[in-house]
């Protein structure tokens, strides 16, 4: 059994997709162990995203991120985080396949809906910075 963090991103609380894009994680089988609203600052969005910091990206990543609530939630289930990336799809909306929620609901490569860890080590390190839980708890 293995647990990941995701994000639903400002656009996914603005285009009322919190339901339709939990429900699908539901669906599959995934329980939803914590699930908070959240509103990032930049000091977050630098913690959060530390690794795209120097990335040409960040400036409008951080406007984007800090621009309104965004949902936190930690999932668990078997591979849970391989399984929650194939199912957000690639960072892309226009390039990401039908079927996936960025494939069915984004076209963009910012503006993608969701977040989610993109490995054990990235989903222990985010659940302790948005819910103080370690991989033991
Ligand atoms: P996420 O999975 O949260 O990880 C980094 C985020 O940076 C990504 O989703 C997008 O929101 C954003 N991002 C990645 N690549 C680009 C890009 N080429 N242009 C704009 N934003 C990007």
């Amino acid at each position: 059994m293995e647990r990941t963090l995701i994000l639903l991103k400002p656009d996914a609380v603005e285009r009322q997709l919190i339901g339709t894009i939990l429900g699908r994680f539901e669906q599959k089988g995934l329980n939803i162990t914590a699930l908070k609203m959240l509103q990032f600052t930049p000091e977050l969005a630098k913690r959060h995203y530390a690794d795209h910091l120097d990335k040409p990206f960040y400036p409008g990543l951080e406007a984007y991120i800090i621009s309104g609530p965004v949902v936190a939630a930690i999932l668990e289930g078997d591979e849970a985080v391989a399984v929650v990336r194939r199912m957000i799809g690639p960072t892309n909306g226009i390039e990401a396949p039908a079927g996936t929620i960025r494939g069915d609901f984004s076209l963009s490569s910012r503006r993608n809906l969701v977040h989610a860890s993109d490995s054990l080590d990235a989903a222990e390190r985010e659940m302790a910075l948005f819910f103080c839980v370690d991989s033991q708890s």
